[in-house]
């Protein structure tokens, strides 16, 4: 299985932090096509890692390789033409003086023809539901209504990555749904999209093909999910909570009640217990 991010020993510290290592001997992979949930305290350096990724920091020492690539200064554009991250903080994003500007910069930048710029802005404005406000500019937007235009600009560029960043943490539950169902059926029609979710949705984490946390600059674990939050203990002794579903799970196991591995939703859970 080829590698569409890989990691070995990244370290990393902010100029302004003398003596504090943000990042600590990181190393991880991720195959083309996962969706790959990145959890952790506030503070962790989720954020951080992110950045590096998409090299918008550099590196104190270690190996970055996105889609077998090494990156290096020498190969940003290329790297930029590969991965993308949309952050929480709409307002540092946004570029254009309008919602179609901003969705059709990152196009702008990367020549894309304008009669298919004009399609791809139509299409992803649409998709994340913002077609109705094309000439908006962005003070007469929400901080969701931003998020949403974050996302349609980079999911436009027909990115192989996609790094979301706590970016739709200003949109209400049934917000957060439909973006999630959007990149569900992305995946659906790339299966090679690779798509990695900073979340604190312990939920969602559980519905990845992998997990990984980070704590204090550290990776603290790394695997599917079922295996990292059988670690109760584990996951608890960092103050992280494991997933409504396992905790049922767990009560029935405790009653005698064995429930198959792979079960990951309540929905799930509640075919299998009534036999269906
Ligand atoms: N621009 C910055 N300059 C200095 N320190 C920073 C900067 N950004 C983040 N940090 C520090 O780096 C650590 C990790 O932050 P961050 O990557 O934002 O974590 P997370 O995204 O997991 O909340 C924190 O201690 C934070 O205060
Ligand atoms: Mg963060």
């Amino acid at each position: 299985m080829s590698l569409a991010i890989e990691v070995k020993n990244l370290n990393f510290s902010y100029d302004s932090e003398e003596g504090v290592q943000t990042i600590k001997n990181v190393s991880f992979s991720i195959e083309k096509g996962q969706y790959v949930s990145l959890i952790g305290h506030n503070g962790s350096g989720k954020s951080t890692l992110a950045k590096l990724l998409a090299y918008l920091l550099e590196p104190a020492s270690g190996e970055i390789y996105v889609d077998g690539i090494r990156v290096n200064e020498k190969n940003i554009r290329e790297i930029r033409q590969t991965i993308g991250v949309v952050f929480q903080n709409p307002d540092n994003q946004f570029i254009g003086s309008t919602v179609e500007g901003d969705i059709a910069f990152g196009l702008e930048n990367r020549a894309v023809p304008r009669e298919k710029m004009i399609e791809l802005v139509k299409k992803y404005s649409r998709l994340v539901g913002m077609d109705k406000f094309l000439n908006k500019s962005p003070d007469e937007l929400s901080g969701g209504q931003k998020q949403r235009v974050a996302i349609a600009g980079i999911l436009a560029l027909g990115l192989k990555i996609i790094i979301f960043d706590e970016a739709t943490s200003m949109l209400d539950p049934e917000g957060v749904e439909d973006i999630k169902k959007l990149i569900f059926e992305m995946k659906k029609e790339d299966p090679e999209l690779t798509f990695v979710s900073i979340t604190h949705d312990i939920e969602e984490a559980y519905l990845s093909d992998k997990v990984i946390i980070l704590n204090s600059g550290e990776k603290y674990m790394e695997g599917v999910p079922e295996d990292v939050f059988a670690d109760e203990d584990k996951i608890k002794s960092i103050g992280l909570d494991i997933p409504f579903v396992l905790q049922v799970k767990n009560a029935l196991k405790k009653k005698g009640i064995e429930t198959p591995k792979n079960i990951r939703t309540i929905e799930e859970l509640s075919n299998y217990l009534c036999g269906k």
